[in-house]
């Protein structure tokens, strides 16, 4: 893992750095690249913005790994809120939760009740949640909370989950939620994982991403395609052209603000796109994440900073 990657992963679970960022002024003016604002309603213009554009919304109110069960009912709560929301001013827009926000390191349990009632609120608002993938340590727990979910059917359809290219195991996940109908976000992974259990090189990485894409498009399931390199999304739209596959039987997801040519590029051609857009006051550790990813943003960031 190149060094810079390394580095920027571990500042973002980084605590005391953390606190000062999200309470800096400047802070909150660096991240706004990359996530909508603090307010729900910041998130909802957003989405409408991106609507207007011909592309639909996962919403991501941020926050992982919480002390408390009281912080995992606050930020349930916001994802009720959304969901009505969403409902109400007919976005089209689902959510994306992360399990460790909703208790998952204090309790499975518990955060597999929070999700459970999230995902019926989502079916009966015909809508849709998503859980997003954290660390290793968390895959098995999450695949099997989101597989429970799904087996009842109050949240059937309504659930879906992640999966990343860069774990070895992946194939079998992806096997076996496509034969349970859950439908999977493909992406590469993004966080510090030991050579023991995921592909240490990008080459690597990229060639599992093609080959799963393979199993996500010629399912029947709907399932999203998340990545911005653009040869992954040539692969994934050759594979689809040459095996018959319908632009509407799949979409590519991107992050908000994250090549944005490239998603408007893709609407023009007919694909479906929907844009991840975080916000809340807790951008800390996902903003670190897309410094990791490439870490020339913080000289873009820097440049625009005193620029403006
Ligand atoms: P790659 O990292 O190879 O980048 C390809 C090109 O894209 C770069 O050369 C650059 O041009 C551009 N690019 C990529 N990242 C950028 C950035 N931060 N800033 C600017 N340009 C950038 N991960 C995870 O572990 N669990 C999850 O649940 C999710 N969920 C998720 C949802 C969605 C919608 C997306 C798009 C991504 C995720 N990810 C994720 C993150 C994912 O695992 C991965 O870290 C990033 O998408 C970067 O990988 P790429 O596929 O973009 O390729």
């Amino acid at each position: 893992m190149p060094i810079l990657r390394s580095a920027f992963i571990a500042l973002s679970r980084n605590r005391s750095l953390r606190g000062f960022c999200e309470n800096s002024r400047i802070g909150v003016r660096l991240s706004s690249r990359f996530i909508a604002g603090m307010e729900v309603e910041d998130a909802l213009r957003v989405a409408e913005s991106v609507n207007g554009q011909g592309m639909t919304v996962t919403l991501d109110s941020l926050g992982e790994s919480v002390n408390t069960e009281a912080e995992a009912h606050k930020a349930a709560d916001v994802y009720h809120r959304l969901l009505d929301l969403l409902a109400e001013r007919k976005l089209k827009a689902n959510i994306s939760i992360k399990l460790t926000q909703m208790g998952l390191e204090l309790s499975p349990t518990f955060a597999e009740t929070i999700a459970w009632n999230l995902a019926q609120h989502a079916k009966s608002t015909g809508n849709f949640v998503r859980v997003d993938m954290e660390d290793s340590n968390l895959t098995q727990l999450t695949l099997d909370i989101v597989r429970r979910l799904q087996a009842r059917p109050e949240a059937r359809g309504a659930i879906g989950v992640v999966i990343q290219a860069y774990l070895y195991r992946s194939q079998s996940d992806v096997e076996q939620l496509l034969a349970d109908g859950i439908r999977i976000r493909l992406c590469k992974g993004a966080y510090k994982e030991p050579a023991e259990v995921a592909f240490p090189r990008k080459a690597d990485v990229d060639a599992n991403f093609v080959r799963l894409s393979h199993l996500l498009l010629e399912s029947p399931v709907y399932n999203a395609l998340a990545t911005h390199d653009e040869a992954m999304v040539d692969a994934v739209k050759a594979f689809a052209t040459e095996h018959g596959i319908a632009k509407d039987r799949f979409e590519f997801q991107m992050l908000y603000g994250i090549k944005r040519d490239l998603q408007r590029r893709l609407v023009k051609e007919g694909y479906n796109v929907r844009v991840y857009v975080p916000f809340g006051s807790e951008w800390y550790p996902y903003f670190m994440r897309r410094l990791a990813e490439r870490p020339a943003n913080v000289i873009f960031l820097a440049r625009n900073f005193f620029r403006s």
